[in-house]
């Protein structure tokens, strides 16, 4: 293999899911997973890249578009409302009304938000000059009805306000408003009392827009996954306590709402797993106050989204743990995946080594860069482990171990001011990095006889003494 002269000449890779080395399935199913909104459940042992696929996929999924909310209910407080804000990616403007193309709406209307030309009538979305004839949009001709007072006021407008007649014969108001490229939004009197409606009542966003989109719920508890309403001591009078909206808190499911929600670890959860089960397949889920004693069991908000993608990462041995229902919504609906502990010891893996020591020397970035002579150690080093702890002539994926080996000679090197990690600091730090149980094997033959000797010799179930 050619080798560069230090890890510094490495170009790394831009895509976070490239900087996984040696796991190919896993890595194309959470490239799947992040485009088509597909679960994983990844199985493997520790420091083989669970953590990391899954923060890589969280990147790589676009950023939410729904602001969660809830609104106080005067009529029945204890029933707030939930109100899901939807923002377009790049204006920021809210969807509510109806989108429609300007030939669609009353020739007048559009003439009054400048997208008429009242001279040659043809229709375009320059507010300010007709395309067709030149006339300046904003310079109103007067008819011999009108002052010289209403025509100063009528010149082009964003927004226009009208009646229409309903069928029942009452008058309603509209909106209509401008939107993108060649479209007008129309609020009607339905959609104009959610508006209304919206920014009238006390609001409190509970999951904001601009967030996360990598969230672990590890360990997490009942009320932190699920979300809670606070007690409040005055029971939520209306002057001394705090009313019930105010207390509503998200639970980490909702958090996730559109992102990733990453649970580690994940049959420790026990039964808390039915909910993510439940909450998974309904991608709504109810918050109430989790804590029967307290004045927020009696506060409820229904149907709040959490419509997220589940990584789930689990150690061979805790399988069987895992929910059965929980583990079929996870492979009816995306894909479960054995990580690799070992690669083939080929040039091509050689480089994804150099590829993997130079990132994690820049990840860290207190270290300096490994030199030719260091990378080959290093190498060797994955090689042993691979061997040690897999039994095979392999490159090991155990790659914390290894990690931990490069962040070691790197604080060598660096306390003895040298410009690269050498060879010697990694060989040091393989032999400062051995683990206890290495430790006790190479001090007492074996790890039985290590935990007997504090008591110098011991008995065999056999009847014969050990030393
Ligand atoms: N396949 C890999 N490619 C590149 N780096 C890796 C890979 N696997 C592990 N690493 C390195 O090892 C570190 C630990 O990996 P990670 O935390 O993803 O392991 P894990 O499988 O989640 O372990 P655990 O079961 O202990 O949570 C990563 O931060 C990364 O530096
Ligand atoms: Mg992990």
């Amino acid at each position: 293999m050619d080798l560069p002269e230090s890890t510094r000449d490495v170009a790394l890779p831009k895509d976070p899911l490239e900087m996984i080395i040696g796991q190919g399935g896993a890595v194309e199913a959470a490239r799947i997973a992040s485009r088509q909104r597909r679960h994983l459940l990844l199985v493997g042992p520790p420091g083989t890249g669970k953590s990391m696929i899954a923060q890589s996929l969280a990147h790589l999924i676009p950023p939410p578009k729904q602001e969660l909310a809830v609104l106080h209910n005067f009529s029945n407080p204890e029933r707030p409302m939930l109100d899901v804000r939807e923002f377009k990616p790049c204006s920021g403007s809210r969807e509510d009304g109806v989108v429609v193309p300007i030939s669609k709406i009353p020739k007048y209307i559009a003439e009054k938000l400048g997208c008429r030309c009242d001279i040659c009538g043809v229709l375009s979305t320059n507010p300010q000059v007709c395309p067709n004839c030149g006339a300046d949009k904003q310079m109103k001709r007067i008819s011999p009805f009108e002052d010289f007072v209403s025509a100063s006021a009528m010149k082009t407008k964003d927004r226009v306000y009208a009646t229409r007649k309903c069928p029942d014969g009452k008058e309603e108001i509209m909106v209509y408003e401008r939107a993108d490229g060649d479209k007008v939004r129309v609020y009607d009197q339905k959609s104009l009392t959610k508006v209304i409606d919206s920014e009238v009542r006390p609001r409190k966003v509970i999951v904001p827009l601009k967030r996360e989109t990598f969230i672990q719920a590890t360990g997490a508890s009942e009320t932190e996954l699920l979300g809670d309403v606070r007690h409040d001591p005055y029971g939520g009078h209306p002057e001394v306590g705090t009313l019930p909206y105010m207390r509503v808190v998200p639970g980490v499911i909702h958090e996730a709402h559109e992102g990733v929600l990453f649970i580690d670890e994940i049959a420790n959860l026990g039964y808390l797993q039915r909910y993510i089960l439940t909450a998974m397949q309904e991608k709504k889920f109810p918050i109430t106050g989790r804590n029967e004693s307290s004045t927020g069991a009696s506060v409820r908000v229904d149907g709040i989204p959490c419509d997220f993608i589940l990584v789930a990462a689990l150690n061979m041995s805790d399988l069987p743990s895992l929910l059965p229902p929980l583990r079929s919504r996870i492979t009816g609906n995306g894909y479960e995946v054995l990580l690799k502990t070992y690669m083939e010891d080929n040039e091509e893996n050689q480089r994804k080594m150099v590829q993997f020591i130079a990132q994690e020397i820049v990840k860290d970035g207190r270290i300096p860069h490994a030199n030719s002579n260091a990378i080959l150690a290093i190498i060797h080093e994955a090689r042993k482990r691979a061997k040690m702890i897999d039994d095979v002539a392999a490159l090991t994926l155990r790659l914390r171990g290894v990690s931990g080996i490069i962040k070691l000679a790197g604080d060598l090197a660096s306390v003895e001011g040298a410009e690269f990690i050498e060879k010697k600091h990694v060989e040091a730090a393989v032999k400062r990095g051995k683990t206890i149980e290495e430790q006790m094997n190479e001090r007492y033959g074996s790890l039985w006889r290590a935990g007997m000797s504090e008591y110098g010799r011991v008995e065999r179930g056999d009847g014969k003494e050990v030393a």
